[in-house]
């Protein structure tokens, strides 16, 4: 039976279990897209957290593909070294670990990419090459080309932000000719026998995005071309989807577990299958169904780096991640990849029996209300009945008022002292 923690190979690249930590922009790059002290770190954490394979954040290929701030490049060969240090240190602690490639610059500008003249689409296939050759050179276990979720490849995919006419626009396989061309870039390069994996929309999940049957037809596409595994991910980064908060939270299910399906039963290379996949026994499933054949996570990494160790030491309980992508903020705010999670919402304790509702003047904002309720509210020992004042916008609750205990003077000694002072304030 299909295992977890079973050694596998995909193009000669030995992996000790079927767990793969997916790209993920770290925000902490040097300003000319070298790797950083804290990106080393990083990554030899998770190698230690025996992750089997990890996937760097995108890295561009090209400086005009320079798609955030503090993003990792591969565009010249002075980042060799450094980069050096980095698949050294991962390596030293048992890791593997790819380099996401990447061209974002024109991400989601359908007129930059109408102008795209044939000649600058054959610099990015070019670009491709030379970042997987400099990626190889520096020690990189292979290389994953990004065209998923809105980036350059990913965008001309998709017939909603590609309007070209030429031989890149209109069919599937026009749309999916700058892809191939980079991959056979690459592997002129870099040769057959360096693994080059791709991340690819299964869907985009938008009204005239790509379709998981023309999705399907570039992973054939693909394959024919020597590509050694698909992850299959899904949604564009400006529509919800991607990384659904909801995912996972109340059932244990994953995004695009119906692409890998198909996927899978379609083509020979390996499937790897990301999107809210918080648990083993949902991973295990998985695996064990046959829906894919690597276990690809993002977010509970950035949580708990060692979250594979534990899995492994029979510890299974659920990732810690609870899905809030609070981390994206941390990067945007140029503060790197780090998990502060938000702090879940308590649980009620206040449960309304009457409402009264009346409207808030200003300086509140139009649409608030005061909501004076009875009700019960829970204490320590128990439960009393209570009066209590909140204030309402949108349906939430915004602000909450001191509970008064009804079976006592406090509500009539109160209303006493607010006429009292209403009094003084109208003789004023
Ligand atoms: C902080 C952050 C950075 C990400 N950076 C990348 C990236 O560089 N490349 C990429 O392909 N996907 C990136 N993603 C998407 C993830 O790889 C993954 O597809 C998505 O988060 C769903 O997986 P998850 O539910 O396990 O987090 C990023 C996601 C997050 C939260
Ligand atoms: S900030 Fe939220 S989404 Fe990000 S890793 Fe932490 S818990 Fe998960």
């Amino acid at each position: 039976m299909t295992s977890l923690f079973e050694k596998t190979g995909i193009n000669g690249l030995v992996l000790k279990n079927r767990f793969i930590r997916s790209a993920t922009w770290e925000g902490l790059a040097a300003d000319d897209g070298g790797p950083t002290s804290k990106i080393v770190e990083l990554y030899t954490r998770l190698a230690e957290g025996e992750a089997g394979l990890i996937i760097t954040g995108h890295t561009y290929v090209h400086p005009q593909g320079k798609h955030a701030p503090r993003q990792l490049g591969m565009d010249q060969e002075g980042l060799i070294p450094g980069y050096r240090t980095l698949t050294q240190a991962v390596h030293e602690k048992g890791g593997k670990i790819l380099s996401q490639i990447s061209y974002g610059g024109a991400y989601l500008s359908k007129s930059r990419v109408e102008r795209m003249t044939h000649r600058d689409l054959q610099e990015v296939a070019q670009a491709f090459g030379n970042a997987a050759l400099r990626a190889k050179t520096a020690g990189f276990d292979g290389v994953q080309i990004l065209a998923a979720h809105g980036f350059f490849l990913s965008q001309l995919l998709c017939p909603r932000y590609n309007s070209r006419t030429d031989a890149y626009g209109g069919p599937i396989e026009n749309r999916a000719r700058l892809l191939l061309e980079a991959l056979s870039s690459i592997r002129k390069q870099v040769g057959r026998s360096y693994p080059v994996m791709v991340k690819l929309n299964g869907q985009d999940l938008v009204e005239n995005g790509l379709t998981l049957e023309d999705s399907l037809k570039v992973g054939a596409m693909l394959e024919e071309q020597g590509i050694d595994a698909v992850e299959v991910s899904g949604g564009l980064l400006n529509v919800a989807g991607l990384m659904d908060k909801k995912t996972d939270l109340v059932e244990d299910t994953c995004a695009f577990r119906k692409e890998a399906e198909v996927f899978k039963k379609t083509l020979r290379v390996p499937i790897i299958l990301v999107g809210g996949i918080r648990s083993f026994q949902l991973a295990q499933k998985l695996i064990e169904e046959g829906v894919a054949d690597y276990i690809s996570m993002c977010r509970p990494f950035i949580c708990e780096p060692g979250l594979i160790k534990r899995w492994k030491a029979d510890d299974s309980r659920k990732a810690d991640c609870i899905s809030c992508n609070q981390c994206v903020e941390q990067i945007k705010q140029g503060l790197g990849l780090q998990c502060v999670p938000l702090e879940p919402e308590p649980a009620a304790t206040f449960f309304p029996e009457h409402l009264e509702r009346i409207p808030a003047g200003p300086p509140h904002l139009p649409g608030t209300i005061y909501q004076i309720a009875t009700g019960l509210e829970q204490w320590e020992s128990g439960f009393y009945p209570v009066l209590k004042i909140q204030v309402v916008r949108d349906e939430k609750i915004i602000a909450s008022g001191t509970s008064i205990p009804l079976n006592s003077d406090d509500p009539d000694n109160l209303l006493r002292a607010i006429t009292t002072l209403l009094e003084k304030h109208r003789q004023r």
